[in-house]
Order: C-alpha cells, then structure tokens, then sequence
C-alpha cells in the first residue's frame, strides 16, 4: 500500500498544497516550525479520519478560515483509492472514499493502516491509564471491526447508564429496573472487550520483546501486565454489588474503562523505573510491534511516520533503525528532519527509491539543493 499524493487546503499552516510522493522513502526537511510534522499529521488524516495530535478539528483549520480539505491518493495493492476529508466549522466532518460518502466514519477505520513514530511521545508510558487504553483500541479497532463495534456500544451503554446514576443521585432514589439493561450490556461488553485485549497481547507481546531487543541491543527483559477486574471470574457479581459505590461516585466504577496495561522493564514499571533511553526504545518497539501485527493481519504494510527520529534519536538507535529500513522491513515510509545535510546523509546511503521536499512556512518544493 502507498500514497501517490496528497492534496491540502487549509489544513494547519498550509494554505493550498500538492505533493507527490516516492513509494519508498520520503524525507521532510525545513526549519523548527515550518509545517513537517503537520504534513505527517495530514496523512494521518486520511488514513485514520483524524489528526495525530489535536482531536479538536477547528484548531486543525488555517488561522482565520473556516473549513479545510485534505485529500489523497492511494494504491492499495492495485486498487485506487482517493479519499476526501472535508472540514467546515460547525459542520458534520465528511470522507469520502471515491466520491463516495461514508455514513460513519468507523468504516473507513482498518482500511489503510498507518503507524507514527514519535520518539520524543513518552506520554504514553508516563500519564494515566487511558493513554494506554486509547493506544491498545486504536490497534485493535483497525484490526477487528467487531472490537470497534462492540467499545462503541460500550462507550454508549457506560455513558447512558452513568446519565441514570447521575439522575437517581439528584432524586435520591437508585432504580434498580431501569438501570438493568444498562448493567447488563456494561458486564457483558466489559467481559468480551477484556478478553479480545488479553488474546491480542499473547500475539502482540512476544512482537515488542523481539523488537526491543533490536533497538536497545539490552538484554533486559520487557513485559506488559494487563490489569483488568472483568476476566475475574466474579465479576459479574462484583460489578452488581458495586452499585451503592457508583450511586456515592455517581458512575460506573467498575468495567473496561478501569483496565491498565502496565509496561514493565525486568519485573518492574518502566514508568517509575525505566531510564530515558529504555522508555524511547519502548515507544519504538510497542510502534514497531504495532506495525507488524497490522502487516500480518492486513496483509498490506501500513505508512510509516517517522517524526523527528535523527533528532530525538541517538546513534546506535538510528542505526538500528536504518537497518530494518535497508532491509526492507517497512513499506512507504515518511520521515521528518530539521537539519537536511543530516538526514541526506543517512538516507541517499540506503539502496531505496528517495525523495526529499524542502517545507518552507506552509509551502513544499521538491528536492532542495
Ligand atoms: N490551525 C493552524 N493554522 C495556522 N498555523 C498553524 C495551525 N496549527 C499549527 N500551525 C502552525 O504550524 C507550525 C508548526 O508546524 P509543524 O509542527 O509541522 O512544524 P515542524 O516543521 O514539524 O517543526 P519542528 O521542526 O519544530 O518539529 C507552527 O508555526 C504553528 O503555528
Ligand atoms: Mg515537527
């Protein structure tokens, strides 16, 4: 699978833009703040409907517009694929995949698989619990269109069964006979998500150890923990006798939304324990991994995003980066650098079809000189 082109308009710093690209690699030069990664961020657009970094899509339109479009064209093993994302302010958000509308976006999700690397990101292993959970969803929604139906449903059914609570709360009366359905769509989608999650990590853990041993060259050893309350064999009787909690609370204390994934460097939490270097090799690997199991299950090798890497990265890890790329590991892979000498350097020395553009205050020329 690869991106042809992409076509912008008002999107972020670029007022109106078409770039071509290789198959292979293509490389993003310019200064601090001249619009690389949001040219990464628009193909995440298309592939995913969403931006990377600001789930708001008004701050995604240029400074004093009121709509923007990003559109692309994909080979998708053969087949062509043009998608549109269009964007007015106070309007519905519209795809459209060859001219044609999607009713809801979910369809699109799992289409055209997509992995961004941004080393410097340690949020992920630093804040709180739904960092992790976003990250876990988001891969398995791509591969498994019944997991992003069913957390959708349960997104919905938490949301309505936490409006109830709130409502008995200010009435001062829990009502046991309208809250039921609720209850019950709650624990047996908690169950079933809960298990989809720790089937997934049996396939998906043995993939980031392998792909942490690459990067870090340590010998220590990485695990994740999957913490969750719904595969305890009581859980349905937990969560019911748990009611008087969540009446105090007003929600729903118990379910998948409580779950964590707790990473783990030779037994112990890398939030707490890890060195700077091993929570970067850890992002690497837990997004390598990810690209993986998309290959696998895909059977297409998703984008590759690569933020930045030459400058947050140091060199042995870059080395060993570049060698999975000289191996061609990857498929069509998008890198961003400040310094073009730098990334020229490393990259014309790669037996692989290259092509720098130049980005220069929201406008790309191709190869600078
Ligand atoms: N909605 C918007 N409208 C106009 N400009 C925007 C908008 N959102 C972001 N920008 C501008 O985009 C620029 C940042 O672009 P980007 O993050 O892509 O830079 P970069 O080239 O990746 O820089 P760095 O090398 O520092 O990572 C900033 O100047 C920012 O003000
Ligand atoms: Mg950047």
């Amino acid at each position: 699978m690869h991106l042809k082109n992409i076509r912008l308009q008002q999107f972020k710093n670029y007022k109106k833009e078409e770039v071509h690209f290789s198959e292979e690699i293509n490389c993003f030069v310019g200064i601090n703040g001249s619009g690389k990664t949001n040219l990464l961020d628009a193909i995440h657009y298309l592939c995913l409907t969403k931006s990377a970094l600001n789930p708001i899509d008004n701050l995604n339109i240029k400074h004093e517009q009121n709509f923007f479009t990003v559109f692309g064209d994909f080979d998708l093993n053969g087949k062509e694929i043009e998608i549109r994302c269009l964007f007015e302010s106070g309007k519905k958000k519209q795809v459209l995949k060859n001219g044609k509308a999607y009713d809801k976006m979910s369809e699109h999700i799992g289409l055209l698989p997509v992995v961004m690397i941004a080393p410097d990101d340690t949020s992920l292993i630093k804040d709180g619990s739904e960092e992790r959970r976003k990250f876990f969803d988001n891969i398995l929604c791509q591969l498994n269109r019944k997991y992003l139906e069913n957390l959708i449903r349960y997104q919905h059914f938490l949301k309505q069964r936490n409006a109830l609570i709130k409502q008995f709360a200010e009435k001062g009366r829990w009502n046991e006979e309208l809250i039921e359905p609720y209850t019950r769509e709650v624990i047996q989608l908690s169950k079933n998500i809960a298990s989809t999650r720790q089937n997934f990590l049996q396939e998906y853990e043995p993939l980031l150890m392998e792909y942490y041993k690459i990067i870090s060259g340590g010998q220590e050893r990485i695990s994740i923990q999957y913490e969750s309350q719904c595969l305890q064999e009581d859980f349905e009787a937990a969560f019911r006798s748990n009611a008087q909690r969540d009446y105090l609370l007003r929600r729903s204390t118990m379910g998948i939304h409580k779950d964590d994934f707790v990473f783990q460097i030779s037994e112990y939490p890398i939030k707490k324990f890890g060195s700077q270097g091993q929570q970067k090799s850890f992002i690497i690997a837990l997004k390598l991994a990810q690209f993986m199991v998309f290959f696998k299950h895909l059977n297409t090798k998703p984008i590759l995003l690569l933020d930045d890497i030459f400058d947050k990265l140091d060199d042995s890890r870059i080395e060993k980066l570049m060698k999975l790329v000289a191996e061609h590991e990857f498929g069509q892979l998008f890198i961003t650098d400040a310094r073009p000498e730098r990334s020229q350097g490393i990259l014309t020395r790669m037996d692989a079809d290259c092509r720098f553009f130049f980005v220069n205050q929201g406008k790309i020329e191709g190869q600078p000189q």
